[in-house]
């Protein structure tokens, strides 16, 4: 048996995926990929269409075989057990149901599978609707329920067989947005209480957020950033990972002088200064998050056009306009009405919160 190399057995994580890859048709979708997800967390993979992420759950879940690398489960290899043998359970985008079948009977399908005793399988059924709050719809054929509540049975059914491990992917893209949220905080703590560790797929970067206790950021079969959603936010390693979480401001930019810690950076929108030790003649990006500029001069200041504000409620968005194509934004709290489109006015920010990353183009 292989163990996760140069780890201490006492350090492992719970799921330990060590070095895979897998190709399709001679074409690699992801190579050498590590990740590690420890007993209770709720770790969500977030990234565009096509990076992989239903292809790391699957084999994760024995559905799809790895080309290479091997998968442990609580310190033990898996990646030759077959998938009915694992004990993971996966929660598909379609959920997958049997329409014809009532609610009860899809959930005590995966307890027939295993050869549950015939007497323990209605109060094991109960108990997973009970936690659902599906209960009274037991004996309704699955094809006459809404799809909120046909995602619950599919949670339900998932649960039901005690998995050691669960695997949800995309489970919430099909309904509209505040069931989606109900559901977001319903399976949260469901899963708390359960202390179920739990891997969810999605390219929602604020249902990411708001789930997880860290998300995994993947790109093209890699996975460019694995931190709590506050520090993806705040710190974002990449460029890549600062325009997939959350929205910024961001220049192009190039590094005019620096003295090895602050660096002052020259923009078509003028200079801005940040911390960082890229040389002279670096192309960067600049990135501000909105909330943290403010209209008016800071330490670091640009002049826009203001071509919209946007009244969101809880707060204003102030998009800028300017002689480059560099995205301009700005988010004042609360309902702003004295900013008028067409407008010149500055954007003011710290040089602690500009970030900076080599230009990859
Ligand atoms: N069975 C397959 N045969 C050939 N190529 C495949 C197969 N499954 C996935 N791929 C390819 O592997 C890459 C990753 O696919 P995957 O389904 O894992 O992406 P994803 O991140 O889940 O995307 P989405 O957000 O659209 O669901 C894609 O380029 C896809 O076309
Ligand atoms: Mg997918």
């Amino acid at each position: 048996m292989q163990s996760s190399a140069g780890t201490e057995p006492d350090k492992r994580a719970y799921l330990d995926v060590v070095g895979v890859g897998k190709a399709f048709k001679g074409t690699s979708v992801m190579s050498d990929m590590d990740f590690r997800v420890e007993r209770g967390e709720l770790v969500s993979l977030l990234g565009p269409s096509g990076c992989g992420k239903t292809t790391l759950l699957r084999i994760i879940a024995g559905l799809t075989s790895a080309d290479a690398g091997d998968i442990l489960l609580d310190g033990r290899a898996i990646t030759r057990v077959p998938a009915h043998r694992r004990n993971i359970s996966v929660v598909f985008q379609s959920y997958a149901l049997f329409p014809h079948l009532t609610v009860a009977e899809n959930v005590a399908f995966g307890l027939r599978a295993r050869s549950v005793a015939k007497g323990d399988i209605a109060p094991k059924v109960d108990e997973a609707l009970q936690l659902v709050r599906m209960r009274d719809f037991a004996d309704r054929p699955v094809a006459a329920l809404s799809g909120g509540q046909q995602q619950r049975v599919a949670v339900a059914r998932a649960l039901v067989v005690d998995p050691v491990l669960l695997l949800l992917d995309e489970p919430f893209s099909a309904l509209d947005r505040k069931l989606r949220e109900t559901m977001q905080v319903e399976l949260k703590s469901l899963l708390r209480d359960r202390d179920m560790t739990a891997i969810f797929v999605t390219h929602d970067q604020e249902e990411a957020m708001g789930v997880s206790d860290r998300i995994a950021v993947m790109n093209a079969g890699k996975i460019e950033q694995f931190a709590t959603p506050s520090e993806l936010y705040a710190r974002p390693k990449s460029a890549f990972v600062m325009d997939f979480v959350g929205l910024s401001t961001r220049l192009r930019g190039q590094i005019q002088k620096t003295d090895g810690r602050v660096m002052q950076i020259g923009t078509a929108n003028g200079i801005v200064f940040a911390n960082g030790a890229y040389g002279v003649g670096t192309k960067v990006t600049v990135g501000v998050r909105p909330e943290l500029i403010t209209p008016g001069d800071g330490e670091n200041t640009i002049s826009v056009t203001l071509a919209d504000a946007m009244v969101l409620g809880a707060k204003t968005q102030l998009h800028g306009v300017s002689d480059s194509e560099d995205r301009l934004l700005c988010e004042v709290p609360g309902i702003q009405t004295t900013l008028t489109r067409g407008q010149d006015i500055a954007f003011g920010w710290s040089v602690k919160d500009t970030l900076v990353y080599e230009a990859t183009v």
